[in-house]
């Protein structure tokens, strides 16, 4: 993809949802979508809200009420309460069925504002404007929407497309590096479940220091995987599952740490547990998996880990991951860089045992080398 805009037609639904991406865009966003809107709400976090609101917030109230409402910004947010408490905000402010919601910010807002649509007076519509690099790449598309509960990462969710997601890169321009790294971790892992030739792009580079252009460069080939897969498979039946590479051991890492190890980070670490497993079992081709972990080390995403979670609990994560079947542990693993394996089935995802993951926790925490 192009910068410019796409479309994801999802099979057997009316209405499609249409992608913008671009720099500098926000004064084109097409307010023609929101025609039919009563009111608008925007909502933030408030790192987010202080940079960016005031701006589409002024687009906004050219033609409709615009509010804003502000949740404290971090995975910690993503809960059930947060989500309950936009909602009830939504009422006071007397949104209706025609209201629209903005989801402006990182995963969390986009997350957690797509759940909320989904359910307010039975759903309304949503639109996401994403903020961080990971969000751009990833968690704007795909209508996965969701909070986290007690007993596990985004346990509580729907599925609900937004009716637009509008990608200006220049919102990057303020993420802190660490951020940027979290997107860059999205975007190799896009690349190796998909599209090889991105992958050699990246570790073809000498730096080790990704300037912003050249990072908005990968931007449009990373939407682009993630929507076709979405489009062959909104409700994660089997291709759409190689989207969740490292996503396993990774969200039951997040989880067992409290949540002080951000997502993207985990992700990094579920990469590196889930291709040794699969490297390990024949599966993930050896050089291949040694390429993965140089171009880790090259997006300064390597981790050292040592004490932030405790394995037991990691395994007890692991066995409430939404692909698991009968018990089974099942994962997506690569079989070489741009190709994921298919499982035996036919499902992209094989059944990996409670002591394979054990043993993965302890190589990584003997420094993954
Ligand atoms: N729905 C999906 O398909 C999907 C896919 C991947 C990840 N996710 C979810 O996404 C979440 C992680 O998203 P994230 O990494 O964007 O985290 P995040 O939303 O917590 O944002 C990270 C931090 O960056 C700040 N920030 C955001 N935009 C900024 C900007 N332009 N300038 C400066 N600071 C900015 C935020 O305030 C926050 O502190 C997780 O909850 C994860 O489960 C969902």
């Amino acid at each position: 993809m192009a910068q410019g805009t796409l479309e994801i037609v999802i099979p057997g639904r009316p209405a499609k949802c249409s992608i913008f991406l671009g720099d500098h865009i926000s004064r084109q966003f097409p307010v023609a979508l929101l025609n039919e809107a009563t009111s608008i709400a925007i909502v933030s976090d408030e790192v987010v809200a202080r940079l960016y609101s005031g701006q589409l917030r002024q687009l906004f109230s050219k033609t409709k009420t615009t509010h804003i409402i502000t949740i404290r910004h971090g995975e910690r947010s993503k809960t059930l309460a947060t989500a309950s408490r936009i909602a009830s905000r939504m009422s006071d402010l007397g949104l209706d069925r025609k209201s629209v919601l903005i989801a402006l910010g990182g995963g969390v807002v986009g997350d957690l504002t797509g759940f909320v649509a989904s359910i307010f007076k039975r759903g309304i519509n949503y639109v996401q404007i994403p903020t961080t690099l990971l969000a751009q790449v990833d968690s704007s598309i795909g209508g996965k929407c969701g909070v986290d509960a007690d007993w596990g990462k985004n346990q509580i969710g729907t599925f609900y497309q937004p009716i637009c997601v509008f990608i200006d890169t220049s919102f990057l321009d303020t993420l802190p590096e660490h951020e940027v790294v979290n997107g860059l971790a999205e975007i190799v892992k896009s690349s190796i479940i998909a599209n090889s030739s991105m992958f050699e792009k990246i570790e073809s580079r000498t730096s080790d220091f990704f300037s912003i252009p050249e990072l908005k460069s990968l931007i449009p080939s990373t939407v682009g995987i993630k929507s076709k897969v979405v489009e062959t498979d909104e409700r994660e039946a089997n291709v759409r599952r190689i989207l969740n590479y490292g996503h396993t051991i990774g969200h039951a890492i997040e989880s067992s740490s409290d949540y002080s190890l951000s997502h993207g980070k985990s992700v990094v670490l579920g990469m590196m547990c889930e291709g040794w497993i699969a490297c390990q079992s024949g599966i993930f081709d050896r050089k291949d998996f040694a390429r993965q972990q140089s171009v880790l080390s090259k997006i300064r995403a390597r981790y050292k880990i040592k004490t932030d979670f405790e394995s037991r609990k990691v395994l007890r994560f692991v066995t409430l991951d939404k692909k698991n079947t009968a018990g089974i542990v099942r994962m997506s693993v690569p079989e070489r860089i741009g190709k994921m394996d298919t499982g035996t089935d036919g499902n992209f995802t094989v059944s990996v045992s409670r002591e394979q993951i054990l043993q993965s926790l302890n190589w990584l925490r003997s420094g993954g080398n």
